[in-house]
């Protein structure tokens, strides 16, 4: 069995970490998740997210493309996760190329092409636009 492993926070979970998970999971047979808990998030990648970690685990696990959620607690845990798990193929978007080539030494590293024009950030600044010109128009 090929497993497959990516890393990431999946707040407000959308079309283009859909496309991730999908081509992420076209690469194998198991596909797991290492989902950023919210200390993490906060405290290292400086991000607040809508959803707790709970509730965006949840999310992942409905997604068919999806077998198992693990928490990311830490940058340097990768290694571990990836022996832990005999992960074949270590997968993730464009945004990271080359910062995680040195995994090369314990599995297949791939970064796929971000998929144009949508990321949580983006949703989140659209959401506040829209409420400020109903704001102006009450
Ligand atoms: N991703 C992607 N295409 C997008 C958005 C995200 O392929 N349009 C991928 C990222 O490259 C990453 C994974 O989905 O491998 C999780 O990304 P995450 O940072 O959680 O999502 P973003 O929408 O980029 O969130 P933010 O705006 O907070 O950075």
């Amino acid at each position: 069995m090929k497993r497959i492993i990516t890393y990431g926070t999946f707040d407000l979970l959308h079309y283009g970490h859909i496309n991730l998970l999908q081509r992420a999971k076209e690469r194998g047979d198991y596909l797991i998740v290492a989902l950023s808990e919210d200390e993490f998030n906060e405290k290292y990648k400086n991000k607040k997210c809508y959803f707790n970690y709970e509730e965006r685990k949840h999310l992942l696990e409905a997604v068919r493309y999806v077998d198992l959620v693990i928490p990311e607690k830490s940058w340097n845990q990768k290694v571990h996760d990836i022996q832990l798990y005999q992960v074949d193929v270590f997968v993730m978007g464009d945004d990271w190329k080359g910062k995680f080539d040195f995994m090369t030494e314990y599995c297949d590293v791939i970064y796929f092409p971000r998929t144009k024009m949508i990321s949580t950030t983006q949703i989140k600044n659209d959401l506040k636009t829209v409420d400020q010109e109903r704001t102006v128009q009450v």
